[in-house]
């Protein structure tokens, strides 16, 4: 059944909110379990959409997943027993090839259908193919599987030509069971890499340097269970930060790293929000218009591209004109159309985006393209006079655990409703 926000927009943003659980950490640790045969007990999962899938997925291979609450599950994957992830669910997310990893490393051949995930670039999986293949194992992607054959991987040095988040991942996931030491030079830093090579650790593996441009990992035999608690959401935090500062409120987010934030802080800082750091919590308030700032989208610790889009909005009415570079997908800007029809002024070259401050937003009838960029419209809703309505909400669900309940216990007005099948009033076309 399709869904819709209705969002009145207006109203500042003001109270506490509270952060969940990294989705991006929360994706490979699921499969990660999967590297040993063992219990896991692991808090802080943010019940989202993809994670949904995810348990189904495991559930499918033969894991047993039992609810302790909300957030916090057991995992019981001593009778998994087969490395086939040929399953249709695995289509709807980019994050299931992180099975090819979890799996290679105990089956000698595995197979999950070519990943999904959210429509902003071509997002290839050279550099996944390339880290597999050095470790031994052989590839192909025929018939949209990504499979893997291996009798046994070894340790090696593997160069990442570009800073890739899910190569970094996957590939330190296959090596934690590799005969020997294996090196990657380029990796990614983000603190969900970091989270998932800590949880690897718990398990017994050998992993080093994480966090750093070189992690090495040394190979262990057997790894086992654990219990564990997910980082919280960077994403999710500058979601809620930007939403505050956009809607001219007073919000205290809880439960973050104020450190994973320093970006997007500096940025709103440069734009004239008020932002005061706490041991885990950024308070953020804001009762004027802001100023135009320039942003280039870089790998942690840059500015997070997935926090380009919803920064898109909120400087959509900042005084003067903003210069966004988004430097690591080719097709991130499709928000921006949705933002035209709500008032905004932005030209588009390629990479580069222009934001001429405009006084305000008028609501309009909106549709998410993806997930930030769906955050971004709720985001540009909340800030806008009159009403929008937000379509293909769906793209949200998969990485925010109803955040429109969030947004409400802070003040805003924002419904989710169901899509009626819009009446086509009956009349009869004329020149047929
Ligand atoms: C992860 O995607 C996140 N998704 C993305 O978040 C995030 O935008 C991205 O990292 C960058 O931070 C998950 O973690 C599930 P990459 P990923 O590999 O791993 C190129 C969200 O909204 N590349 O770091 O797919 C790629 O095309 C989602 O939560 C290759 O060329 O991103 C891109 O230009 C959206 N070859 C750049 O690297 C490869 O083999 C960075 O991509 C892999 C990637």
């Amino acid at each position: 059944m399709e869904e819709k926000f209705v969002i009145h927009g207006g109203h500042p943003l003001k109270g506490e909110v509270s952060v969940s659980g990294a989705k991006n950490a929360a994706v490979a640790i699921l499969p990660a379990t999967l590297l040993a045969s063992d219990v896991f007990t692991i808090e802080n999962v943010p019940h989202i959409d993809d994670v949904v899938v995810l348990l189904n997925i495991l559930k499918r291979l033969g894991a047993k997943i039992n609810f302790i609450n909300r957030t916090t599950l057991t995992i019981d994957t001593r009778e998994v027993n087969s490395g086939n992830v040929r399953i249709k669910l695995a289509k709807r997310l980019r994050a299931s090839y992180y099975f090819i990893g979890s799996l290679i490393g105990r089956f000698s051949d595995v197979g999950v259908y070519l990943p999904g995930g959210c429509d902003i670039g071509s997002r290839p999986i050279d550099l996944h193919i390339k880290g597999l293949t050095a470790l031994g194992a052989k590839v192909d992607t025929d018939y949209g599987i990504f499979h893997a054959v291996s009798n046994g991987l070894k340790g090696t040095e593997v160069y990442f030509d570009q800073v890739s988040v899910g190569a970094t991942i996957n590939i330190m996931l296959a090596a934690v069971r590799a005969k020997g030491t294996t090196v990657l030079i380029n990796a990614a830093k983000e603190p969900h890499v970091v989270d998932v090579a800590n949880f690897l650790n718990l398990m017994g593996a050998k992993i080093r340097g994480v966090g750093t441009d070189i992690i090495r990992i040394k190979g262990v035999d057997s790894l086992h269970g654990c219990n564990y608690s997910i980082i919280p959401d960077q994403i999710e935090a500058g979601t809620l930060m930007i939403a505050a500062a956009a809607t001219k409120g007073d919000v205290l987010v809880k439960n973050v790293v104020p450190v994973h934030m320093d970006a997007l802080t500096a940025k709103m800082l440069e734009m004239g929000v008020d932002v005061q750091e706490f041991d885990d919590s950024i308070r953020v308030s804001c009762n004027k218009r802001l100023n135009a700032v320039n942003i280039k989208t870089y790998p942690y610790p840059g500015f997070p591209t997935d926090l380009q889009q919803p920064a898109t909005v909120l400087l959509s009415t900042a005084l003067g004109a903003s210069v966004i570079v988004e430097n690591i997908f080719e097709s991130r800007f499709k928000h921006i159309d949705e933002i035209r029809k709500m008032g905004a002024k932005v030209t588009i070259d390629d990479r580069i985006a222009v934001v001429q401050g405009v006084e305000r937003l008028t609501g309009s009838q909106v549709k998410a393209s993806d997930l930030r960029a769906g955050a971004a419209l709720i985001i540009a809703g909340l800030m806008a006079e009159g009403t929008t309505e937000l379509y293909n909400i769906q793209y949200i669900d998969r990485g925010y655990d109803h955040i429109e309940n969030k947004l409400i216990a802070l003040g805003a007005d924002i419904k989710r409703e169901k899509v009626e099948e819009e009446s086509i009033e009956e009349f009869e076309l004329e020149f047929r």
